[in-house]
């Protein structure tokens, strides 16, 4: 029976996803945490963001960086599906397709929408000009301005100092202003269609070429124009190579949910980088929190289920912005190095800082998290006295929420609670009870200030340093104990 006659099951049949998004600035190990839960379900969903995103995944020994493949990838039987709501540099994807098969992991199963947007060459080179720009301070006619401005705007363009955001250079941001503004964004369904594709990177070049020469010269930077029949022929290239994976996967998705199979959804970046409910502007360009999902698959919000908010036992950040509970110190430099917080994208060192609870606790809040796991609590157990801030200090204020706007964040001081440190290795521990008492006591911590309960604890790299459950088998654990049956 196609599918379009099969009578629409009730609500409760169709709610089998559970999401995997991270409660902090990127970079919180869901990479790990997506690779235990994989083989329970059946298809493993990139829905935003694209090469920016950087998971890193230890399997039998070897170490993968994923940056555009859903980290499904690692398991037979497992679909992973980069749905509309990604973007990617399409030779990039080849790339990470081609390096993960040189090392004898099966692709098959990776599909990839048509309705994904393209990361084109004009992409990079639009987010390099425009940091740059930010990072000079050039605001062009800015003392002309002055002149004609009464209300002194070209003063505070001076006097406020923009920053660049810090972003990845990969193209992210500027690849998803292009889809918002449409006509010369490009889709992976055209790389498919040479007449059509060469005319829309002929538009694409002549827009491109124009703005780009012009930010160029600002930026103080070189230019060369794109040539629109180059990069059409490596796209038409790409995209011949990429056929077989390309899908209607919103339709591909609702057949599975029909089926009664389960979906995991894996969020990309962090909720304090979603462009939205982030740290804005030092955030990403696409909606990281849970509320992404729909539009970024096609899928309906009800499908997800369960909502798994992933946190490390402290905080890192990549990139510029506030970070209240930032170290610059020794023990900063310790915990970076024990981390080992150097950016799987970049390779940038990442900042680093104590757990920030008032931050989680946000996020937590903003995606409707029904279970936490937290990430990398061996990475603290050398450390005498821990501390977590579970409020701010703004002026003569006590703030007890975050606020999201950059500006006001930065203003804040963090109130610290003090616990006492572990005392002891925690990496070789599998089961609760063999945990030291004060890492307990810390996982509990954390428990209350956020109100949701911790499902499981990362000790270590490998799928296996794990202590899984954390609690008894609540809501969550059923409906996950229910999909490992269900996988066929
Ligand atoms: P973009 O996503 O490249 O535009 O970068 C915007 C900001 O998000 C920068 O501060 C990046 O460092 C940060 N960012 C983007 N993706 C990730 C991630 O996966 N982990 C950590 N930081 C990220």
């Amino acid at each position: 029976m196609p599918a379009s006659d099969t009578p629409l099951p009730p609500l409760r049949h169709v709610a089998r996803g559970t999401a995997v998004i991270g409660l902090q600035w990127g970079d919180e190990g869901k990479g790990k945490i997506v690779d235990c839960l994989a083989a329970r379900h059946h298809a493993v969903v990139r829905y935003n963001g694209g090469a920016n995103a950087g998971h890193s995944v230890v399997h039998a020994g070897q170490r993968f960086a994923l940056h555009l493949v859903p980290a499904g990838v690692l398991h037979r039987n497992v679909l992973a599906v980069v749905a509309n709501g990604v973007v990617l540099d399409p030779a990039a994807l080849l790339a990470e397709l081609d390096a993960l098969e040189a090392r004898g992991i099966d692709t098959s199963g990776v599909v990839i929408s048509n309705q994904a947007h393209v990361v084109a060459p004009w992409h990079h080179l639009e987010d390099d000009l425009r940091e740059e720009l930010l990072r000079s301070g050039e605001t062009g006619n800015a003392s002309d301005e002055h002149t004609h401005d009464p209300n002194g705007r070209a003063a505070l363009l001076r006097d406020s100092e923009p920053t660049p955001i810090g972003t990845t250079r990969r193209g992210i941001g500027p690849c998803y202003a292009d889809k918002v503004q449409r006509a010369n964004a490009i889709r992976i369904g055209d790389l498919l269609r040479p007449g059509p594709l060469r005319h829309r990177v002929a538009l694409a070049c002549c827009v491109k070429n124009a703005t780009l020469e012009a930010l160029a010269r600002l930026s103080r930077r070189p230019f060369t124009p794109f040539d629109p029949d180059l990069v059409a022929a490596e796209l038409l290239r790409c995209g011949e190579r990429l056929r077989p994976r390309i899908r209607n996967t919103t339709a591909l998705l609702h057949d599975l949910l029909r089926q009664g199979r389960a979906l995991l959804f894996e969020g990309a970046n962090g909720t304090l980088l979603d462009v939205d409910h982030g740290t804005y502007p030092y955030v990403t360009a696409s909606a990281c929190a849970a509320g992404g999902i729909a539009p970024g698959t096609g899928l309906p919000p009800a499908c997800v289920d369960c909502v798994l908010g992933v946190l490390k036992a402290y905080t890192t950040r990549v990139g510029h912005g506030p970070f209240p509970t930032e170290l610059h110190d020794a023990l900063g430099e310790h915990i970076r190095q024990r981390g080992r917080e150097f950016g799987t994208t970049t390779g940038r060192p990442r900042r680093v800082g104590w757990l920030d609870l008032v931050a989680v606790r946000y996020a937590a809040r903003l995606n409707g998290a029904n279970a936490l796991a937290l990430t990398m609590l061996d990475v603290l157990d050398d450390i005498p006295t821990l501390r977590v801030c579970t409020a701010y200090r703004l002026g003569r204020r006590t703030l007890d929420d975050f606020p999201p706007d950059a500006a006001e964040l930065a203003g804040v001081e963090p109130i610290y609670t003090e616990l006492e440190g572990f005392r002891r290795e925690v990496r070789g521990v599998r089961r609760r009870d063999d945990l030291p008492p004060a890492a307990i006591r810390y996982v509990e911590f954390i428990e209350r200030f956020v109100g949701v309960p911790v499902a499981m604890v990362s000790v270590g790299p490998e799928r296996d340093e794990t202590v899984e459950p954390w609690c008894e088998p609540g809501p969550y654990w059923s409906v996950s104990q229910q999909r490992v049956r269900d996988v066929p």
